[in-house]
């Protein structure tokens, strides 16, 4: 294949822009809409590519700036990358880093250059450019890179040229642009056209998931899918609550990440179609029931012997294993969701799916 990814459309819903596609990447074909967790330390903390496998994901995320500091350049380019270093088979995106250090370092200052930061190591200067970025996602060999970002979005179109001249694997690693402009119509309006006129294999939209309002968000996501190609993946950043998720599909996105799944289960919490439970609750300390009845991952449908909320209720914040098996709970959860909404954009009956899903977890609220 000279092509790093190819994106086939399987089906359009014929009443909201939700889609079912094929996505081809070197390491796998991944099926959309899709959910990716986050190995921020090439890792899912708690679980092992084996696992993460047999939940059937087959696209996860690593953090540029994060491998880029450990194991470092040079440990990644002797492995020969970060599916060796991680024993992972499957597909993996990478983040461009600056995102992650303006949002974990107070200190970062952006530069027309790149952004500056000091070394969580050992406190020295750092400074990560385009380049310096799309050399290290090169070394790391993801299947997808992501462009270097801001939230100026005018600087992030400067930046993606950069992006596009330092990219020294096109042929396999699919780099995806980066839709910025805030919640400002007229900026996305016009970043769309310039990032689209970049012909990447992909583009995602960016700076949203802050807090803003949904009826804002869904302005932005619904404005951007309209002018992107239609046969080009398009990947909302930072996206994980089971309805926003649902939303955004039914508005034309195709890829979404979080750490939401992974996080909130080492706080103790089960996502389930009715909702939330925390299981560090005293009043799940005798409850004998699976964590969710209905639910076939390896915790709730264990051959007859199934994990109770008990269980996790006297593991939570004690046994590390609580946390796991919340992990392994939750991220079959999410790929559930995503798979069973594919299935009905392709039965052509998603209004109805979603209509379902959302009765279903307010239900348990009124
Ligand atoms: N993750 C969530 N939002 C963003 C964004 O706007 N840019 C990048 N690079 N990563 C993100
Ligand atoms: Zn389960």
């Amino acid at each position: 294949m000279d092509r790093p990814l190819s994106f086939k459309l399987v089906a359009i819903c014929s009443t909201t822009k939700a889609r079912a596609s094929l996505m081809k990447l070197r390491h796998s074909t991944v099926e959309l809409p899709v959910f990716m967790p986050v190995g921020t330390q090439a890792s899912l903390k708690g679980i092992s590519p084996d696992q993460l496998s047999d939940l059937g994901c087959r696209l996860m995320l690593n953090n540029t700036y994060h491998l880029g500091l450990k194991p470092g350049q040079e440990v990644l380019d002797a492995v020969g990358g970060a599916h060796s270093f991680q024993g992972w088979a499957h597909s993996i995106l990478t983040d461009s880093g600056g995102f992650q250090m303006v949002s974990l370092l107070k200190l970062a200052h952006i530069m027309e250059e790149g952004v500056r930061f000091l070394s969580p190591h050992d406190g020295s200067p750092m400074l990560l450019t385009p380049e310096h970025s799309m050399n290290l996602q090169n070394s790391i060999g993801s299947d997808i890179i992501m462009q270097l970002d801001d939230v100026a979005m005018l600087r992030s179109v400067r930046w993606l040229d950069r992006c596009i001249k330092a990219h020294k694997k096109p042929e396999t690693q699919a780099l995806f642009a980066i839709i910025q402009g805030g919640l400002d119509e007229r900026l996305r309006r016009l970043c769309c056209e310039k990032m689209v006129e970049r012909d990447t294999p992909g583009i995602a939209i960016g700076g949203l998931s802050g807090g803003e309002e949904k009826p804002q968000y869904c302005k932005i996501v619904s404005l951007c899918t309209d002018l992107l190609p239609k046969h080009k993946p398009r990947y909302v950043m930072g996206v994980g609550y089971a309805e926003d998720l649902m939303v955004s599909v039914a508005l034309g996105a195709d890829m979404f990440d979080c750490v939401y799944p992974t996080r909130t289960a080492r706080f103790g919490n089960a996502l389930t179609p009715k909702g939330v439970l925390n299981l560090k609750n005293r009043q799940y300390a005798s409850d004998f029931r699976p964590i969710d009845s209905e639910c076939t991952c390896p915790c709730c449908a264990k051959n007859g012997w199934k994990i109770t909320r008990a269980y996790v209720y006297h593991l939570a914040g004690k046994e590390t294993v609580g946390a796991h098996l919340l992990t392994l709970h939750n991220l079959h959860y999410q790929f559930y969701l995503m798979r069973e909404a594919r299935k009905a954009i392709i039965q052509d009956r998603f209004p109805q799916y979603l209509r379902d899903f959302f009765s279903t977890l307010y239900e348990g609220r009124m």
